[in-house]
C-alpha cells in the first residue's frame, strides 16, 4: 500500500494581466517579458485571498475525491502570502469545507512548500494513522511583490492548486529529496513588517517587505539544484529519467527549463509548462500545473511523475511517484 493522489483541484482569479498591461505602468515589453520569461499572462486577485482561493482549490480537491469533509484526518496549507497568521490559512480553508476535526497547519519553505508538504504527509500517515490529507498551495504574490519592480513584479502571478492524499494500492510515492542550502547573499528576500513598539525603536517596513531578488544568481542555483535534485530521486527509487513520464517543474521561467532540459539531455515536451498562462504562482505553482495537467487528460493511472521546485532559503525539493 502507497501513498498517493487520489485527486487534484485548482482555482485561478478571474482577472488575466498580460504583459502589454504590464507596460502601461512599467518600462518594459511583451517581448522582453516573453523572451527572458516565457511568460506571456498571470492572473491577479481582485477580493480574493491567500484563504479564499485556497478553499476554492481545496473544495474541487475534495468533491472530486468522492470523500467526504470528515474523512479528512490533516490538511496543510503551504503559502508564502498568508492573509492571516491568526487563525492559520489551512484553518480557514478547513472551516470552508466544513472538515469538523483535523491536524492543521500551514508551511513556509517558500517555492519548495508543496514538495515538503506532500512529504510531511506522507510521513504523518504513515506514523499517526491518517488515512486521507488534504495539502494546498495557495498564494497572493500581488501582495508581496513591488509592482513599480519590473525586474520581478512580471514574474509572478496568484493562484491556488490542491491535492488529496490518499493511501491505496499503488504504489504512490516512490522517493523525495528535500534540500535547503544557505543564502549568503539573500538572493530571494522580503521581510515581514515590524513595527516600533514603546520598548523599541526597530522597524522595517517598505521596500524591505516586499520581494527582491537577484534574478541571475536565483536562476544559476535552480539550474543547478535541478540537476541534483533529478538525479538524487531517480537513484534513490532506482528508476531512469527515460522511464518519467512527465516532469512538473516550479514554473519560474522558461529559461531555467531550457537549461535543465539540454544538462539532462532530454526533450522540452517531457516538462509540463503553464508558466506562459499563469506565471510564478509560488507555493500553487505544482499543483497548479498537476491539476491543469490532469484536467487536460495528460496523466493516466500509473505513469511514473516528478515534481521538482526551488526558491528562497536557498531551498529545493523533488519528488518520484506513481499517479
Ligand atoms: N523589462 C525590461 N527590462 C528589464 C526588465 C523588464 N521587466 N527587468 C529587468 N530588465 C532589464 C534590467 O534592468 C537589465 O538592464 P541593464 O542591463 O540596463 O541593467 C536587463 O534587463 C537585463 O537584466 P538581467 O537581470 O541580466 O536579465 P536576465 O536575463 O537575468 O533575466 C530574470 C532576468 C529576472 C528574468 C531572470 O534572471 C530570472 O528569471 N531569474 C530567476 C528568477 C526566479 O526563478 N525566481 C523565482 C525563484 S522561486
Amino acid at each position: 500500500m502507497g501513498i498517493s493522489i487520489l485527486s487534484t483541484g485548482c482555482f485561478l482569479p478571474e482577472k488575466i494581466v498580460t504583459n502589454d498591461d504590464l507596460a502601461t505602468f512599467l518600462d518594459t515589453s511583451d517581448e522582453w517579458i516573453t523572451t527572458r520569461t516565457g511568460i506571456k499572462t498571470r492572473h491577479i486577485a481582485v477580493g480574493e485571498t491567500t484563504s479564499t482561493m485556497g478553499a476554492k482549490a481545496a473544495a474541487q480537491a475534495l468533491e472530486r475525491s468522492g470523500l467526504s469533509p470528515d474523512e479528512i484526518d490533516l490538511v496543510i496549507c503551504a503559502t508564502v502570502s498568508p492573509d492571516v497568521c491568526c487563525p492559520m490559512v489551512s484553518a480557514n480553508i478547513k472551516k470552508a469545507l466544513q472538515i469538523e476535526s483535523a491536524a492543521t497547519f500551514d508551511i513556509n519553505v517558500n517555492c519548495s512548500s508543496f514538495i515538503y508538504a506532500i512529504a510531511i504527509a506522507s510521513s504523518m500517515m504513515q506514523t499517526c494513522g491518517y488515512r486521507n490529507a488534504l495539502i494546498v498551495g495557495s498564494d497572493t504574490n500581488s501582495q508581496i511583490i513591488d509592482w513599480s519592480d519590473r525586474s520581478t513584479c512580471v514574474l509572478f502571478g496568484d493562484g491556488a492548486g490542491a491535492a488529496i492524499l490518499t493511501k491505496d494500492d499503488r504504489r504512490g510515492i516512490l522517493s523525495s529529496h528535500l534540500d535547503c542550502i544557505i543564502d549568503q547573499d539573500n538572493m530571494l528576500y522580503c521581510a515581514n513588517k515590524i513595527d516600533p513598539t514603546p520598548f523599541s525603536d526597530h522597524a522595517v517596513q517598505g521596500a524591505d517587505t516586499k520581494v527582491s531578488m537577484h534574478g541571475s544568481g536565483v536562476m544559476r542555483f535552480a539550474i543547478h539544484a535541478f540537476h541534483d535534485a533529478v538525479e538524487i530521486v531517480t537513484q534513490k527509487a532506482g528508476v531512469k529519467l527515460e522511464d518519467i513520464q512527465l516532469i512538473f517543474p516550479h514554473q519560474a521561467n522558461i529559461r531555467i527549463l531550457y537549461s535543465a532540459a539540454k544538462k539532462m539531455g532530454i526533450d522540452m515536451d517531457k516538462f509540463y509548462v503553464d508558466i506562459d498562462k499563469v506565471a510564478n504562482t509560488s507555493c500553487a505553482s505544482i499543483p497548479i500545473a498537476l491539476d491543469l495537467a490532469a484536467t487536460e487528460g495528460k496523466l493516466k493511472r500509473g505513469d511514473l511523475i516528478m515534481l521538482i521546485a526551488f526558491g528562497g532559503g536557498l531551498s529545493s525539493g523533488a519528488m518520484l511517484l506513481e499517479w
